[in-house]
């Protein structure tokens, strides 16, 4: 079926299809990880919340929900190198088998200095699963366990994305038009 486009959208990067497949498989991937296990699965708000949503109700394996929500981002399409942590964990994750689900990987910054702080804590285990990953814009060390798709160096939108809080409910991925950022 043709997918109504946004008309701030460049080109569609993901079709609603195409992330469903990728979601599945990851599923699977992850049930086999964690098989015999209840890993702690912790939504990176908000960009994740989609990508989250459909990843866990794929999973047969019994999961715990768990949110935080940090920032390095602001309306900026650079990223500030600083990690604000805005809402933390509810729960005690020393000792847990533990599930990052990010939205994507840009420079690492995000992930890096989460990583970190997370690993203080003693989990037993700590993986990180992202939608999106864009290599080549790295400046820290910093690798997914699991990638749902690399993609190449352009700003994105929707499945959860957004531009100054925008678009995140847009059901596919795709590129911004650089005119909506370069006023
Ligand atoms: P990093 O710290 O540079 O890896 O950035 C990670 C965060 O930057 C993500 O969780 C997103 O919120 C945001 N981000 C990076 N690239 C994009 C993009 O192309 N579209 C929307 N948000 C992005
Ligand atoms: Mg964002």
């Amino acid at each position: 079926m043709a997918q109504m486009i946004h008309s701030d959208v460049e080109r569609l990067m993901l079709s609603e299809e195409q992330i469903s497949v990728k979601v599945k498989e990851m599923a699977e991937k992850l049930d086999k990880l964690y098989e015999g296990r209840t890993p702690v699965v912790v939504c990176i708000l908000k960009g994740s919340v989609i990508f989250y949503a459909d990843l866990i109700r794929n999973m047969q394996t019994p999961v715990e929900l768990d949110f935080m929500c940090v920032s390095s981002y602001g309306s900026d399409t650079v990223s500030s190198g600083e990690l604000n942590i805005k809402k933390d964990l509810a729960c005690d994750i020393r000792g847990r088998d533990v599930l990052i689900v990010e939205d994507i990987i840009d420079s690492g910054n995000t992930l890096y200095k989460l990583k970190k702080i997370l690993m203080e804590r003693k989990p037993a285990s700590l993986n990180i699963v992202t939608l999106l990953d864009k290599p080549e814009r790295r400046v820290v060390p910093m690798e997914p366990d699991y990638t749902c798709f690399e993609i190449e160096d352009e700003f994105v939108i929707g499945y959860g994305l957004d531009y100054a809080e925008k678009y995140r409910n847009l059901p596919y991925v795709g590129v911004l038009k650089r005119s909506v950022y370069e006023k």
